[in-house]
């Protein structure tokens, strides 16, 4: 069970099959890891985590993977600790990185930067997160949360809310809703809408989808996928300010019981802190997937 490609730059690399076996092998990690139990597999290998934005789920997580894997690790954190900062070029950084490490996992705030990091790297490359273009990883955790919350994925009626223009994981994750027979509706302010790119591709792909600024319309949905709107992606912080309260979720909009409700986190005000006790809120279950699916993935991507 390997990959068809060597770097993880975007959700469009994967075919449904090989979603398929990186699920199989967190469910094998999961039972692992639930068990206290370490692997061994990567215990040769060297991961250099490059985090050049503010993480802390994806940076730990990963972190948590790479020692279940028994893996060493090696770290940067911070653009201002890094030579970045000196004015190093992204492909500069990758290229000695590489010679450190046997995978490079790097968040970025460029769009792009994954492209170009992958371009030049000799040994493995994962995209944490390239400024409002992909992340292809959380991408992967949301949809192997849904297929654990839910059952299957085919059938489903998925709302994605809030920040659908710079939302990185929302790009991602719609890529991967095309391998399935789903329905989504868009739920976000008009000038925060899905890019058009997008749109087409699930056209493209047979999905059916409705938009909307409405979260009560959606709230009919088998999933409500809520997301922070990204103030850091913002070029007028006056734009920010009069869209960041767009969805505050509720206990009260819970009327249908069987609504799963997900969040890639952090939150700010997008869902209050009295829906936390609803057994479908699945976000902390969600974050903890982020593990069996990190560890799969980087065993993959290292030919284990
Ligand atoms: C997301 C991200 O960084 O894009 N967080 C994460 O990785 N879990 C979502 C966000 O920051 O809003």
């Amino acid at each position: 069970m390997l990959l068809p490609f060597t770097h993880f730059i975007s959700t469009s690399q994967l075919t449904k099959d090989s979603v398929g076996d990186i699920f199989e092998r967190a469910d094998f990690f999961e039972k692992v890891w639930s068990s206290g139990a370490r692997s061994e597999l990567l215990k040769e290998k060297i991961i250099a985590l490059l985090f050049y934005e503010p993480s802390s789920r994806t940076m730990l997580s990963f972190q948590a993977a790479t020692q279940g894997l028994s893996a060493g690790m090696i770290l940067a954190q911070g653009e201002d600790a890094s030579s970045l900062k000196k004015g190093e070029t992204i492909e500069d950084t990758i290229r000695m990185a590489a010679l450190y490490s046997d995978l490079i996992v790097m968040r970025h705030p460029q769009a792009g930067a994954a492209e170009k990091a992958a371009s030049v790297s000799h040994v493995p490359f994962v995209n944490a997160g390239d400024g409002g273009n992909e992340h292809p990883t959380q991408a992967l955790l949301d949809l192997y949360t849904i297929q654990k919350e839910r059952g299957a994925l085919d059938g489903l009626h998925i709302a994605l809310v809030g920040d659908l223009k710079y939302g990185r994981t929302v790009h991602s994750l719609a890529t991967l809703l095309t391998h399935y027979h789903v329905t989504i509706t868009l739920v976000s302010p008009p000038a925060l809408a899905l890019p058009e790119s997008y749109k087409t591709m699930l056209t493209n792909a047979g999905i059916k989808y409705a938009e909307t600024d409405a979260l009560e319309s959606a709230l009919d949905a088998d999933v409500l996928y809520m997301t922070r709107i990204q103030k850091e992606r913002f070029d007028d912080p006056a734009d920010y300010d009069r869209m960041k309260d767009a969805y505050m979720l509720t206990a009260a909009h819970l009327t249908k019981n069987d609504i799963t409700v997900m969040h890639p986190l952090p939150r700010l005000q997008e869902i209050a802190a009295d829906v936390d006790a609803f057994p479908n809120a699945a976000y902390f279950r969600q974050a903890r997937n982020g593990v069996p699916v990190r560890m799969a993935l980087l065993s993959m991507l290292l030919g284990k």
